[in-house]
């Protein structure tokens, strides 16, 4: 039976855990960068339901679109700007509560109210960012921030080894 990720009766910190557990054996023999990602950001979808949820990828002086799951996005964000380049640029998670009040965000959708991003650093290089948007204000705290961080360093150790 194909695996749903879905865990309707667990607490957030849980539902993480279940997650990781679970989705880790589906990237255990796939190194490919944009197939592990679009998988990731897949299950992730069935697990947590966002309406947007995908990869941006370092390419040159500019992150370009990857994997994703949701509406249409833009295709390429320079570094330092919106939430995705700032991540990128300061090699850090960002949680946004409010994106209307993160200077320079980059609207892809009208839908999105909140927004966390975490990037995917392998050797002390950002190599992509995880790009997650929530139509509710606050949706992402520092639970979010711990639990993606590692989901995204396990994929770092699959992907860009
Ligand atoms: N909001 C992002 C742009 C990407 S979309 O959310 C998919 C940003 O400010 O970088």
């Amino acid at each position: 039976m194909e695996p749903t990720f879905t865990y309707p009766t667990l607490d957030k910190a849980a539902r993480y855990e279940q997650f990781i557990r679970d989705f880790l054996p589906y990237i255990t023999d796939e190194h490919e960068e944009v197939s592990v990602l679009a998988n990731t950001a897949a299950a992730l979808r069935q697990a947590f339901g966002w309406f947007w949820i995908g990869f941006y990828l370092v390419r040159g002086e500019q992150l370009i679109l990857g994997p994703f799951q949701g509406d249409v996005a833009c295709y390429r964000i320079r570094k330092g700007r919106g939430v995705c380049g700032t991540a990128w640029a300061q090699a850090t998670a960002q949680v946004v509560p409010d994106v209307e009040l993160f200077p320079g965000h980059i609207a892809c959708s009208g839908r999105s109210r909140s927004e966390i991003v975490v990037p995917l650093i392998a050797e002390g290089t950002v190599r992509a960012v995880l790009d997650i948007d929530s139509d509710t204000l606050a949706t992402f705290d520092d639970t979010d921030r711990h639990y993606l961080g590692i989901l995204c360093t396990h994929l770092c150790e699959n992907i860009y080894r």
